[in-house]
């Protein structure tokens, strides 16, 4: 098929401004929003893919998983590639998933989990301290953008299959816990680290600035050895995008 010559004039037209008038904090959190969301999805599915590709090919016959489980493994496999397809349909249509303007934080938060347990085989403990107050939409996409990576960094780095997550409000706020009592690393060296091809290292810097956008304060606690402790509060009814 032969396309139309484009023919450049001396000035370029302007884009649809909807597009263009898009402020670089709306762009920060898009590229947070992918990163956070379909791209933990095909990292955890990676992993689900080696992991039973290395069980397949083991010397040891014990090792070999039965039908029944490369089926489990697959189905997982599966669910997380959907998941991921599901999100950038999602930003392509619009930048926010529509549930989260129709259902309160806590179930969101608890859909969360139970779809992380789902999709890796982990065992998340979650405990909400009623009441927890309204937050904003922005605010209650930011806390569950960061449940997303916690979780998703707990199981890719932290060497166990239970994290825990407790909820609850504080000076006119909500404050989410989120830790594990995995391998545990060291922060500041880890924060200076360049990025390599498997890990883009924009997880634990997005937390923390998609936390300031909403004028709320972040703090993680880690030492090798011991675990890691992810501590948001957010403001209740007054965050701003
Ligand atoms: N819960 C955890 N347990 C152990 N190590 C962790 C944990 N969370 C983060 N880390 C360490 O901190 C590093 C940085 O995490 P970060 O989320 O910023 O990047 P990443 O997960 O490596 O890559 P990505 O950009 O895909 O998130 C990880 O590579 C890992 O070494
Ligand atoms: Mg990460």
């Amino acid at each position: 098929m032969k396309f139309p010559k484009v023919i450049r004039r001396g000035r370029t037209r302007p884009a649809p401004s909807t597009l263009l008038e898009l402020t670089e904090r709306e762009l920060c959190r898009i590229v947070l929003d992918i990163h956070d969301g379909p791209v933990q999805d095909m990292y955890a599915a990676l992993s689900q893919v080696d992991a039973l590709q290395k069980k397949l090919v083991s010397a040891d016959d014990r090792d070999r998983p039965s039908p029944e489980a490369v089926a489990q493994s697959l189905t997982q496999v599966g669910a997380l590639i959907r998941n991921a397809l599901w999100s950038i349909r999602n930003f392509i249509g619009a930048f926010a998933p529509p549930e989260f303007q129709k259902r309160d934080l806590v179930s969101v938060l608890e859909g969360l989990v139970i779809q992380h347990e789902e999709l890796t085989g982990c065992r998340v403990e979650l405990a909400v301290t009623p009441p927890i107050p309204d937050v904003a939409p922005p605010v209650k996409i930011v806390l569950y953008r960061i449940l997303q990576e916690a979780l998703s960094n707990a199981y890719r780095h932290a060497g166990t299959d239970r994290q825990y997550v407790h909820l609850y409000s504080r000076d006119d706020g909500v404050v989410l816990e989120v830790w594990d009592e995995g391998v545990g690393f060291d922060v500041e060296r880890v924060l200076t680290q360049a990025p390599t091809d498997r890990r883009m290292r924009i997880g634990l810097r997005g937390m923390r600035e998609r936390v300031v956008l909403v004028g709320g304060t972040f703090t993680i606690e880690s030492r090798p050895g011991q675990g890691t402790h992810i501590t948001v509060w957010v403001p209740g009814h007054a965050g701003h995008s």
